[in-house]
């Protein structure tokens, strides 16, 4: 008898201890959860909290099949096969991973917003009723220059126009649809960035920007619909590409996951790599084709040009330049890459094997999509960078991250450079190449092209803005005035829920 009480109280103990252990192991998951999403900006969370799939190191294979690997989100180009072929094969294959649905392309809802709000900035006049260009006839231009940059929401909203009469002919990464209850996300087509490098400046007369104007009537026109009503604008996508775009808009519209080139000018709790989604300049400089050159017969190591910095983030510029000046093969010198010729530029990084690109006012600039378009390795001395698709793409595969403090220490940037040898190079060389299709905006947009990238980046977000979205209904049973909403049929049974 007493063995038996004691081997059940030694049971009850062990009992106690796997409780207790499992207890502070579950608290112990809990807090660091709470840690990582009180950090202000958690860089490293984002693939484990919100990607649905693995993160997918692109770089490791060819482009071919780097292709492939995005096929988590959109069809395999190979396939001609029909539509609904394809889904049920791919329900065989890898239905846990990603949702048929993303598999078509993501769904999309525009709004019809007034001319004056996309294409009327590119001074085109509608036709008829319709709000949108026919750009099967014509499609409007836009002009070269600086604008150029931040053109994105040219190229996605002509994508997006054309996703109606080309979505037959493979499987699209995105599919306009004219019910929003259907649609994955809203998307609010107004060329913020068009606005503030045009109309950001006021008339004599007048007491508001245009730009100012304009964004008071989005915010009015967007705030006011249906769609925002229903999710409190969780799942809209805002564009704000230009560091000063929707400056005032952006205080109201933060609930949306806004397209930006990086957080250098927004508060965290109004955009932050949880819920937004990176995109790529433009570059100015054409792409290097036929790219024959060698580490070789590229003369210079590294290579600068850019404007004086005088605030902020930007100080990292002169040091360099005093620390690198009598570098005989640097070439580092300030002045705008617009100003200082084009075609200069493109000589000067095409002869060079690391391109520097150093924070400015902002931490991104268009420079590193021009040195990428060179084939020349971008050397990015910018700790709080955010780069488009990280998630699916590993930048230190063909971009060499210098920390600020680590630059500004005597010879170290330099040494390091001279460091990396033919091989080396050869390879981050090679992985450009493979890669700058990414960053290539287009119309009609190509398979893998910056386009359909940032299509698919959206696409990886909608997850996460479902769960925000049915997450906020946890209560609205219980408030009689919204019980009507249509949000409510559709909260999911207990069981299906995580
Ligand atoms: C829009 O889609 C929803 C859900 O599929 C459907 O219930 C509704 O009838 C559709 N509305 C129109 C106008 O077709
Ligand atoms: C690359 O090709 C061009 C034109 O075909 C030629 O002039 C140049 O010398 C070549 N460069 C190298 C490094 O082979
Ligand atoms: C709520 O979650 C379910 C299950 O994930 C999803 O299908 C649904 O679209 C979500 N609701 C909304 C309104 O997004």
């Amino acid at each position: 008898m007493p063995d038996r009480n004691a081997s059940k109280s030694v049971f009850a103990s062990r009992k106690s201890v796997f409780c207790f252990f499992t207890m502070t192991s579950i608290l112990f998951v809990l807090s660091w959860f709470f840690v990582i999403r009180s950090a202000a900006r958690p860089n490293f969370i984002d693939n484990n909290l919100l990607s649905t799939s693995e993160s997918i190191s692109v770089i490791d294979r060819n482009v071919e099949s780097s292709i492939g690997n995005r096929a988590v989100l959109v069809d395999n180009e190979k396939e001609e096969t029909t539509r609904e072929t394809q889904t049920t094969h791919e329900k065989d294959d890898d239905g846990v991973k990603c949702s048929s649905s993303n598999k078509l392309g993501l769904k999309v809802f525009m709004y019809d917003l007034p001319p004056e709000f996309h294409f009327g900035l590119l001074d085109w006049k509608p036709e008829g009723k319709s709000v949108w260009p026919n750009i099967r006839t014509k499609i409007p231009h836009y002009p070269g220059g600086l604008n150029l940059q931040h053109s994105i929401e040219y190229w996605l909203t002509l994508d997006l126009l054309a996703s109606e009469f080309t979505q037959a002919r493979k499987a699209p990464s995105v599919i306009r649809v004219h019910n929003s209850s259907e649609a994955d996300i809203i998307f609010v087509p107004f060329f913020s960035s068009l606005c503030y490098n045009r109309y950001s400046k006021m008339n004599p007369h007048e007491r508001k920007s245009i730009n100012k104007v304009l964004q008071d009537k989005l915010v009015k026109y967007v705030t006011a619909q249906e769609e925002w009503k229903r999710s409190g604008g969780k799942d809209h996508l805002v564009l704000a590409h230009h560091p000063n775009s929707m400056l005032d808009a952006r205080t109201k519209l933060w609930p949306a996951t806004f397209l930006l080139s990086d957080f250098g000018r927004y508060p965290p709790n109004i955009a932050n790599v949880e819920k937004d989604v990176i995109a790529p300049y433009r570059h100015v400089i054409r792409s290097y084709v036929n790219d024959n050159s060698t580490f070789d017969s590229r003369p210079i190591l590294l290579y600068f040009q850019g404007a004086i910095y005088r605030k902020d983030g930007g100080f990292a510029r002169q040091e360099l330049f005093y620390l690198l000046k009598d570098e005989k093969d640097v070439h580092f010198s300030f002045g705008s890459v617009l100003k200082g010729g084009v075609s200069k530029a493109t000589e000067g990084m095409r002869s060079s094997k690391f391109c520097l690109n150093i924070a400015g006012d902002t931490p991104s600039s268009n420079r590193l999509f021009d040195a990428i378009a060179s084939h020349c390795v971008p050397v990015i001395i910018s700790d709080d960078i955010e780069l488009p698709y990280e998630d699916v793409l590993d930048y230190s595969q063909f971009c060499i991250f210098v920390r600020t403090s680590d630059a500004l220490k005597e010879n170290y940037l330099i040494n390091f450079m001279r460091s990396i040898g033919r091989d080396e190079w050869t390879r981050m060389w090679n992985k450009l190449k493979e890669i700058e299709n990414f960053f290539e905006f287009q119309y009609p947009s190509k398979e893998g092209d910056a386009v359909q990238m940032i299509w698919q980046a959206v696409a990886r977000k909608v997850p996460a803005m479902r769960l925000k979205l049915n997450r906020s209904r946890r209560y609205t049973r219980s408030l009689p005035s919204t019980s009507k909403e249509e949000g409510i049929k559709s909260i999911p049974a207990p069981g299906n829920f995580w």
